[in-house]
């Protein structure tokens, strides 16, 4: 059985959120941005950064597939369920839970290009620059983490975890 142990606890991922939103607020006040969300694994992160922002923006998700059940990212991205809201001429915000190799937001940047937004930048809570594959831009990052999976906070393995409050690795208990 895989026993998750904690690396980034509940507190300090709450001061983190609002030191990202008051950075965002500063930048997108007044600007009605449009945070897009890549779901499932950014939904908790999400929640809790329009509540610190307190300020008038929208949300929408987009639902992509590359892990399926494996902590390996299968390489080949798919959108399974695309935007409900135009987002010609907005600011976009991308707000992700974790950047391992690229791969995901990248696809998920050109699918946002092609559909001419004013600007689009990008959040992330938990980065993991050893797993890069390709460059992306990251404009408002919280974590860097080691080459480790990671759940909690949202994100799973294979399912489970995601609703840990804290940050956790996965550790071999026999
Ligand atoms: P990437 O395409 O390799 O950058 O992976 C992006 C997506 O894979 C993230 O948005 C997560 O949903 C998932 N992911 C990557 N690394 C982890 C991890 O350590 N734990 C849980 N999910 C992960
Ligand atoms: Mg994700």
């Amino acid at each position: 059985m895989d026993e998750p142990r904690v690396i980034i606890p509940r507190e300090k991922i709450q001061r983190k959120v609002e030191e990202l939103a008051a950075e965002i607020r500063r930048d997108y006040l007044s600007k009605n941005p449009l945070l897009v969300g890549a779901l499932k694994g950014s939904f908790v992160f999400m929640s809790d950064l329009v509540r610190s922002l307190d300020m008038p923006l929208e949300i929408d998700f987009v639902k992509m597939s590359s892990y399926g059940a494996s902590t390996q990212t299968s390489g080949s991205v798919r959108i399974r369920h695309g935007l409900g809201t135009p987002v010609r001429n907005r600011h976009v915000l991308v707000v992700e839970d974790i950047i391992d190799s690229g791969l995901t937001l990248r696809h998920l940047l050109d699918y946002l290009d092609r559909r001419k937004p004013l600007t689009v930048r990008v959040c992330t809570l938990f980065d993991k620059p050893s797993g890069r594959r390709v460059e992306v831009p990251i404009h408002y990052a919280g974590f860097t983490v080691p080459g480790r999976f990671v759940v909690g906070y949202g994100l799973d393995c294979g399912e489970r975890f995601r609703y840990l409050p804290d940050l956790c690795v996965l550790e071999e208990q026999n």
